[in-house]
């Protein structure tokens, strides 16, 4: 071959690949319809309180007219921090930066504080991440159900959270939500005088301390739990699926007993039973028993559930899905469960907005590994802040099917509702954060 012809044939190819470069150009704008790739303009935090805890909101503007998007970063015993995160952190990263790469976005974020899985910067991150899906689906004008592959499921089941300040007035409660069509229930009830979980109005008898702060002690929490669940499956009967939360109260050995106790009850699941230090123990729960473990809500960081996850130790991956990054993360999560035979459960109380709430009904309609959902009602005036909230029927929670999360945000009823909102005692006192609880000796308790 001479000179010319190899100059021929380079020229040709370099023609064929600028067609073929065209081409692909072409089906990239068809693709997202012909609009501009839309690019952050500004980030803003919306920091409201209207259902008495206190939220945080991630706006993101593009430099397309009217086309934003919100998402959850809600954590609230820091939540300042995390504001702060946003607006001095993420905002001057990402400002200018395309709005339609979530991937990489979210990589982006998270390598470039270098030290990273911590709470407040992956829920900054988590705002972000959720903002991102809600302009995608927005300029779609699709859900983002849609756009994560459609529903497997027509809505999610939900547990309600049953409590009373004893067994008669829990079962009561319970019964209730059985009434309204929930064939799922926890059912918790605290120890008379105590600092319990998730029970409100117990009596309050002297509880005899060597301190002046709020008392627990995990074995006399013990003893009332199992009684309440015995007395639960007695009363309320086979077919309703019991749930229990031991909120990561208890030590390991007593964790390993309770759990193993509750057995021949036959729960749905035992919620969260060690606390995330103490992980390494469900090993010996797994030895021990057959019941249903749901483990998460602390969870920050893939080295804590992965483990779980793998060596098939947890039944139901309970995350907070903002804690652990937001929708893009969690949807790994789902996938990676999905093969090891997990479940999801995701975290779903009001410390979670209802952008978060859309964000864990959305995974739950789209990953087939779902197991139930956590519900929690939206006020009014949560829903007077956010319109779009998904809605419960018959113990069914549905997602709205409006473009991306479907739910707009009125700014100035959010603006009502400022941090501090209703609140009284230590959380008015602790900017939203907690006071502290100990053992009768005065030794801290986990809480
Ligand atoms: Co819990």
């Amino acid at each position: 071959m001479n000179r010319r012809n190899v100059l021929k044939l380079i020229a040709s190819a370099a023609a064929l690949d600028s067609a073929r470069q065209m081409r692909a150009q072409d089906q990239a704008a068809r693709a997202v319809r012909g609009l501009p790739v839309p690019k952050i303009r500004d980030i803003q935090v919306i920091a409201t309180e209207p259902g008495g805890v206190r939220l945080t909101v991630v706006k993101i503007l593009t430099d397309q007219d009217g086309l934003y998007g919100y998402g959850c970063g809600t954590f609230t015993q820091r939540a300042d921090l995390v504001n702060a995160a946003v607006e001095r952190y993420l905002k001057p990263f990402l400002v200018g930066k395309r709005a339609d790469r979530i991937e990489d976005t979210w990589q982006a974020c998270y390598n470039s504080s270098y030290w990273r899985n911590g709470p407040v910067l992956n829920n900054a991150i988590s705002g972000v991440d959720q903002a991102l899906w809600d302009i995608k689906g927005r300029q779609a004008g699709m859900p983002v159900y849609e756009l994560a592959g459609g529903k497997c499921r027509e809505a999610a089941a939900c547990y309600g959270h049953a409590s009373g300040p004893d067994i008669p007035r829990c079962i009561e409660s319970a019964r209730r939500y059985m009434s309204q069509g929930f064939r799922h229930v926890r059912v918790q009830m605290g120890v008379p005088g105590m600092a319990s979980y998730g029970s409100g109005g117990a009596a309050a008898p002297h509880v005899p301390a060597l301190h002046d702060d709020p008392v627990f002690d995990s074995a006399a929490q013990f003893r009332i739990s199992l009684k309440l669940l015995e007395e639960a499956r007695k009363q309320l009967g086979d077919e309703v699926e019991l749930l229990h939360d031991m909120h990561e109260r208890y030590t390991p050995n007593q964790a390993v007993q309770l759990v193993k106790a509750v057995e021949p009850l036959r729960p749905f699941f035992m919620e969260d039973p060690l606390s995330p230090e103490d992980i390494a123990y469900f090993r010996q729960i797994r030895q021990n028993c057959a019941t249903p473990i749901a483990m998460g809500e602390l969870f920050n960081s893939p080295h804590e559930w992965t483990p779980l996850i793998t060596e098939r130790l947890i039944d139901y991956i309970r995350i907070h899905v903002s804690q652990a990054g937001g929708f893009t993360p969690c949807r790994k999560i789902a996938a990676m469960a999905e093969i090891f035979g997990v479940r999801t459960a995701w975290h779903g109380p009001g410390d979670v907005s209802p952008i978060g709430h859309m964000a864990n009904v959305t995974l739950d309609v789209v990953c087939y590994n779902f197991g139930v959902q956590e519900y929690s009602p939206f006020n009014e005036r949560l829903q007077e802040v956010f319109h779009g909230c998904p809605v419960l029927k018959d113990g069914y929670l549905y997602p709205n099917d409006a473009p991306g999360w479907g739910i707009e945000v009125d700014e100035k009823a959010a603006a009502k509702y400022p941090y501090g909102f209703g609140e009284r005692g230590d959380r008015a006192k602790y900017n939203g954060g907690w006071g502290v609880i100990r053992r009768p000796d005065g030794t801290v308790i986990k809480q």
